[in-house]
């Protein structure tokens, strides 16, 4: 901070002792604790036939826990369906956490153009380097799930641009996908150059991952509940949800710490940026206003999920012909059952959580605040909208 030379703007992140002091200590203990070395031996070291027959995660948290698929399975069944669940969750993250790299170097573009943020930059850096880490060992161990299971991509796809739609089964079509790519290329380019908005995708950041951070904690703790020597019998991949939630605690953080603390730092936001922020926000809901019962605590639009959960159950490990098939679609997706109405509370905890985390921001429109587009996400809706769906989905699989 140098006041007596002339400045291109009359704030600094050193004017801020407290916002500094925190940001430099996350960086510092996120170094310190770093996971990526773990997580690529992780990887590396990931043979399905050593874990085929184990849990990998709480048993709630397995693929469409508390439907009537999940209550006639057989326990060796479920222990898949529980394996297939990590395989899903963690490609949705991979999806999401390709954006977030980008996103990371293009806020850090933004905000490296004012004084003294090096240390809000160089901690986006860190975080994206550790995010490259993560993709891959949860791409290689589902990769290799899939191939070992089915012989080919369920819930896993190639690698891809950040432009793609975040949550990988979403109400979508050639039109959607192209005026989605649009709005993120041009956010991109107005976060590099713009210190609010840069700022800004922290807050949205970290709005994204509220949920996560609940899911990924429970995850977490399926290994850390373990005695030292149990750990080096568990089953790879809850080693590595336990390693990708302590990298994570750090994100959050800094999601916190740079979306909140420091965007009070700057200037207020021009009505063109309120703009900007408000799209930013409701984006977020609008994508977070479905709910799954394929895997409770994801977003996914459902009726996109059909042809995976089809192909699950036609696969030699339920072995269901298709008119069986089509009949469990039918009871899992669009009859009331224990996981739609799961999944439903899952919904609702997360919406009363994303009100309390935007009720303190100053620039959000009413509808916003509400919660968006997730307040329109009800049962009644979701079964009407699956069995139109499936009524489509039956036709073209016939
Ligand atoms: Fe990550
Ligand atoms: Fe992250």
């Amino acid at each position: 901070m140098k006041k007596e030379l002339s400045q291109n703007f009359d704030y600094c992140l050193l004017d801020d002792a407290i916002t500094h002091k925190k940001l430099k200590f996350n960086y510092k203990k996120n170094k310190e604790q770093d996971h990526t070395e773990l997580l690529d031996a992780s990887a590396n070291r990931f043979d399905y036939e050593q874990c085929k027959d184990s849990y990998w995660n709480p048993e709630k948290f397995s693929l469409l826990y508390g439907t009537p698929l999940w209550e006639q399975a057989s326990q060796s069944e479920r222990i898949i369906l529980n394996q297939l669940y990590w395989v899903a969750y963690y490609s949705q993250i991979i999806s999401a956490e390709i954006a977030t790299i980008f996103f990371n170097q293009t806020a850090a573009a933004g905000l490296y153009g004012i004084e003294d943020f090096r240390i809000a930059c160089e901690t986006l850096d860190f975080e994206s380097m550790q995010e490259r880490a993560h993709i891959d060992a949860f791409k290689k161990i589902s990769e290799e799930v899939e191939l070992k299971l089915f012989g080919e991509r369920i819930f896993t796809y190639p690698m891809r641009p950040y432009y793609y739609e975040t949550m990988i089964f979403q109400n979508t079509n050639a039109i959607k996908k192209f005026w989605k790519r649009l709005q993120l290329q041009a956010y991109s380019v107005l976060s590099s150059g713009n210190a609010f908005i840069a700022c800004q995708y922290l807050t949205v950041r970290g709005l994204r991952t509220l949920n996560g951070k609940i899911i990924q904690h429970q995850l977490s703790e399926f290994y850390s509940s373990l005695s030292e020597e149990e750990r080096l019998k568990a089953p790879v991949p809850s080693a590595v949800s336990y390693y990708h939630f302590m990298d994570e605690s750090y994100h959050f953080n800094s999601s916190n710490i740079i979306g909140t603390d420091l965007l009070k730092l700057l200037k207020t936001p021009t009505s063109f940026e309120k703009n900007i922020a408000n799209l930013g926000i409701k984006g977020t809901l609008k994508d977070h206003s479905n709910f799954s019962t394929m895997v409770n605590g994801i977003f996914w639009y459902d009726p996109a999920t059909f042809q995976a959960a089809y192909r699950v159950m036609r696969s030699k490990i339920f072995n269901f012909s298709h008119a069986e098939a089509i009949e469990m679609l039918e009871k899992c997706f669009c009859k009331e059952n224990n996981g739609i109405h799961e999944s439903f509370k899952t919904h609702q905890v997360a919406l009363e959580s994303y009100r309390n985390y935007l009720s303190g921001i100053d620039y959000l429109d009413e509808y916003a605040l509400r919660g968006g587009k997730m307040n329109e996400t009800s049962i009644e809706k979701y079964l009407i909208q699956n069995t139109n769906e499936l009524n489509k989905f039956k036709k073209k699989a016939a």
